[in-house]
């Protein structure tokens, strides 16, 4: 199994492109499942799990054609869903992917039938899908869920009022996707404001949905009979941006950032800039200038617009070398800790009380052999063996693949010394 060596000590500078967003691309490649034409994305970004999701789609029935460019040039997908004829998705696959279970609003939506594996827990928590089997139910869809499958069963979904428990991000998607093709208007309140859900809502529009009120926590949608075809460029990745602007931070680098925007990121560029660093935020592109030593900042995750929880173990990274104490609070998943324990074992001193961190920040980490558990946590791994002296490995970096493209070819374009060993 591949690992990641790096070793540390190197201050970040120059410039890289940043892909297209994965937790956009992923449902956006669902919403074709809509529509019996051909739909385009561009700015696709070249990860494991989008071959997954493509796989899953192929096995329904869907043509998909693939023009691959080069690093974080981005992807030219292309689907057509006129053939699909298979609407399951396999335990098989989505044991590998829990956000496979985005095909199941589109699915019954269009098909009246969906049989879709439940996605089991994972490392960060539980993660249940109760809420996108509500907001069906409610829709109209008859649901049983039997030997690890929702079954789902509609001669057509009916518009209605869904009031979601907790903000869901994929629960709202889902949702909104399948009401697309219902009889009559859904309100969905208490949605997620995610950029990723404005990005899916901007691309249904254009495929002739009628959506109002993405990115407030209030989402109408008139159904209609029949979506087209059409052509949709993905945003670019806030979390990939995050992250490298988090790796020049805590090295004391200066980098820039191309096709990256700011406007997703209010939330992580304040802290940053709490830290001391200077942002630049171009049209296009993110400036980001390192002090000499960081000033540690603490942080509570919560639904957007507030901090994302998939930039918290990366400011642990961070505030594990700044000068001071942080607090950082977890809010939304039960178990995103796992990173802590790799932290300490480069020398951090962090300690841990249920759902919060305190993070003493130390002035050197020394490298060693680390262990990744999850895809952010993976990240922050990778954050501290680029500042922590001598070398550091890190195994099972198949994390990383998920969600990261051509993190060691962005990395080592950035001056970083790190390479994939076996
Ligand atoms: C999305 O996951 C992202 N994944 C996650 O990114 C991200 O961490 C998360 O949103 C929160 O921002 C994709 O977009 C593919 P939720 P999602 O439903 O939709 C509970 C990454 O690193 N909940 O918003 O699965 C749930 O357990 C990944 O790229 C229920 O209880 O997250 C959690 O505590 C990791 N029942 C909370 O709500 C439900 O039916 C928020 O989860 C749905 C959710």
């Amino acid at each position: 199994m591949d690992k990641l060596l790096i070793a540390g000590g190197v201050p970040l500078s120059g410039e890289v492109a940043i892909s297209g967003a994965k937790n956009a691309a992923l449902p956006l490649l669902c919403a074709a499942l809509l529509t019996r034409e051909a739909v385009t994305f561009t700015n696709v970004p070249h990860l494991n799990d989008i071959g997954t999701m493509l796989k899953l789609l192929a096995q329904m029935g869907v043509k998909v054609a693939r023009e691959a460019a080069r690093v974080g040039a981005g992807d030219t997908v292309t689907l057509d869903a006129s053939g699909l004829d298979n609407a399951v998705a396999p335990y098989e696959m989505v044991k590998t992917m829990r956000a496979s279970i985005l095909v199941l609003g589109p699915l019954v939506a269009r098909t009246g039938e969906a049989k879709v594996s439940l996605p089991g827990g994972c490392a960060i928590g539980a993660r249940p899908v109760d809420q996108h089997i509500k907001g069906l139910t409610a829709m109209g869809a008859e649901i049983a869920v039997e030997h690890g499958y929702v079954h789902a069963r509609a001669t057509r979904l009916k518009g209605a009022r869904l009031f979601t428990d907790m903000v869901t991000v994929t629960g709202t998607e889902n949702l909104m996707m399948a009401a697309c093709l219902a009889e009559g208007e859904t309100v969905i309140e208490n949605a997620a404001r995610e950029p990723e859900v404005v990005d899916l809502a901007n691309c249904l529009v254009a495929m002739g949905a009628r959506i109002s009120g993405a990115g407030g926590d209030v989402i109408r949608i008139q159904g209609v009979d029949a979506l087209h075809g059409a052509t949709h460029r993905i945003m670019p990745d806030r979390i990939e941006t995050g992250t490298y602007l988090c790796a020049a931070a805590a090295t004391g680098g200066e980098i820039r950032l191309t096709g990256a925007s700011a406007t997703s990121l209010d939330a992580v560029i304040d802290k940053l800039m709490d830290t001391g660093c200077e942002i630049i935020a171009e049209r296009d592109a993110i400036r980001l200038k390192a002090p000499r030593r960081l000033t540690a900042v603490s942080i509570r995750t919560a639904p957007y617009p507030a901090f994302p929880t998939d930039m918290q173990a990366q400011f642990m990274a961070i505030n594990a070398v700044a000068d001071g104490t942080a607090v950082m609070r977890e809010t939304i998943f039960e178990n995103r800790f796992m990173h802590a324990v790799e932290l300490i074992r480069l020398g951090a001193d962090i300690k841990i009380d249920g759902n919060t961190a305190f993070v003493k920040g130390v002035p050197k980490l020394d490298g060693a052999t680390v262990m990744a558990t999850d895809l952010r946590a993976s990240a922050s791994l990778v954050i501290a063996g680029l500042v922590a002296q001598g070398e550091t490995l890190i195994e099972r970096i198949y994390h990383l693949d998920r969600g990261y493209e051509g993190l060691e070819q962005k990395l080592a374009a950035l001056g970083a010394n790190i390479r994939r060993v076996k």
